[in-house]
């Protein structure tokens, strides 16, 4: 049964019975009795920005993932620079992050309804669930109680995955945090929203073309993103329906049509092959296992230590 055919309540009991709860004490009634409100006003807020800005979706997702990736579920990401410290929005690679707004839009109505009581790295998390679910994709309840960091470092973004990595580097670098291949094959398909630069790929494209590519998709890409590409902006959808969470980002990774080595690179390893072959067979069983990985990567680093920020962007 497709989690976004059932109403939340019974998508709920159905989770609980195959996600334990966070070995990182999170849980999914952590501000029940302290903030009831927090998850309606940041599904208000994200569901506003994203009618204005149809690009929102896709960026939060993205954000969330970076920011579980460096430092754990942290809001680290969101932290600004200062004159004595270069955070990570800054970090090279250049991560190219965005939309950083709408989370602090969403954190400032919470801290005016509940004040000190909601992290930036749960509204972070929420925000993430709510973009998938609006873009038809499928709902879970999400686990609270993070903490924010108070370090953002921009050299540690070089610790996040590479557009270029192969099967064994990806493997290697989800392993790092506790995600396991099937999480690497699941959570690749957030790239079923968005859009990327030629820079994340025209080396795939120039030169030698890489042979895993559709040679058709090849040209297409070239045409785009010519070898002197004078347009900042140029690029390509990560799908061929990148406002729909859908399957479709693993039908085209079995014709040869993923953007990044690294999406081509799942088709390639028989290790990840299979689970490809399943989701682009069989979309309810991605909905269902997405929902369950994006849980475990809410878990990855979850600190004790940390604040309860009043703005996502500085700290206390
Ligand atoms: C497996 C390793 C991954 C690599 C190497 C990778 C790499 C990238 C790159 C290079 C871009 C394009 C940046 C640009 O040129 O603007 C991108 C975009 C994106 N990524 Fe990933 N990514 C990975 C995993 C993930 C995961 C796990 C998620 C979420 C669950 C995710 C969600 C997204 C989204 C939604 C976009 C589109 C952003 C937009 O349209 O602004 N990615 N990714
Ligand atoms: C909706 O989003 C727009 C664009 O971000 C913003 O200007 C406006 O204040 C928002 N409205 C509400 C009610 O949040
Ligand atoms: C990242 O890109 C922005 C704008 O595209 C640019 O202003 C900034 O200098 C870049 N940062 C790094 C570290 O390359
Ligand atoms: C980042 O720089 C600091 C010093 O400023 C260093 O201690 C740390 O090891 C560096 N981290 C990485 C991942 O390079
Ligand atoms: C994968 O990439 C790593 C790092 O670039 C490299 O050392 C390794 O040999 C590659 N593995 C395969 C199987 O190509």
């Amino acid at each position: 049964m497709a989690i976004i055919s059932i109403s939340p309540f019974s998508a709920f009991i159905l989770i609980l019975t195959v996600i334990p709860f966070s070995e990182a004490g999170l849980s999914p009634h952590y501000y029940h009795q302290t903030c009831p409100q927090a998850e309606d006003i940041i599904f208000q807020t994200v569901r506003n920005a994203s009618i204005y800005d149809p690009k929102v979706p896709a960026r939060l997702l993205r954000m969330f993932f970076h920011d579980c990736f460096i430092r754990g579920c942290d809001a680290s990401l969101l932290l600004d620079s200062t004159p004595a410290n270069k955070a990570e929005k800054d970090g090279p690679p250049n991560i190219s992050v965005r939309s950083f707004y709408v989370i602090e839009e969403a954190k400032a109505k919470i801290e005016k309804a509940c004040p000190h009581t909601v992290s930036c790295a749960d509204v972070l998390a929420i925000a993430a669930r709510d973009v998938v679910a609006m873009s038809k994709g499928p709902w879970w309840p999400v686990l609270k109680g993070r903490k924010d960091g108070r370090v953002s470092k921009a050299n540690e973004t070089i610790n996040l995955p590479s557009p270029f990595s192969n099967a064994t580097t990806l493997i290697q670098s989800f392993a790092k945090r506790g995600l396991d291949v099937k999480d690497l094959v699941t959570l690749s398909g957030g790239h079923t929203l968005g859009f990327s630069h030629c820079s994340s790929f025209s080396a795939r494209i120039h030169n030698s073309i890489d042979p895993t590519i559709n040679s058709e998709f090849a040209m297409s890409l070239k045409k785009k993103c010519p070898l002197k590409n004078k347009d900042r902006n140029a690029g390509e959808f990560l799908d061929s329906t990148s406002s729909r969470f859908d399957n479709d980002y693993y039908k085209r990774i079995t014709m040869g049509k993923g953007v990044f080595g690294s999406d081509q690179a799942l088709y390639g390893d028989s290790r990840t092959k299979g689970i490809v072959d399943s989701y682009a067979k069989d979309e309810k069983l991605f909905f269902k296992e997405f929902a369950a990985s994006m849980v475990k990567l809410g878990n990855v680093g979850v600190i004790e230590d940390g604040e309860i920020r009043v703005k996502c962007n500085v700290v206390n």
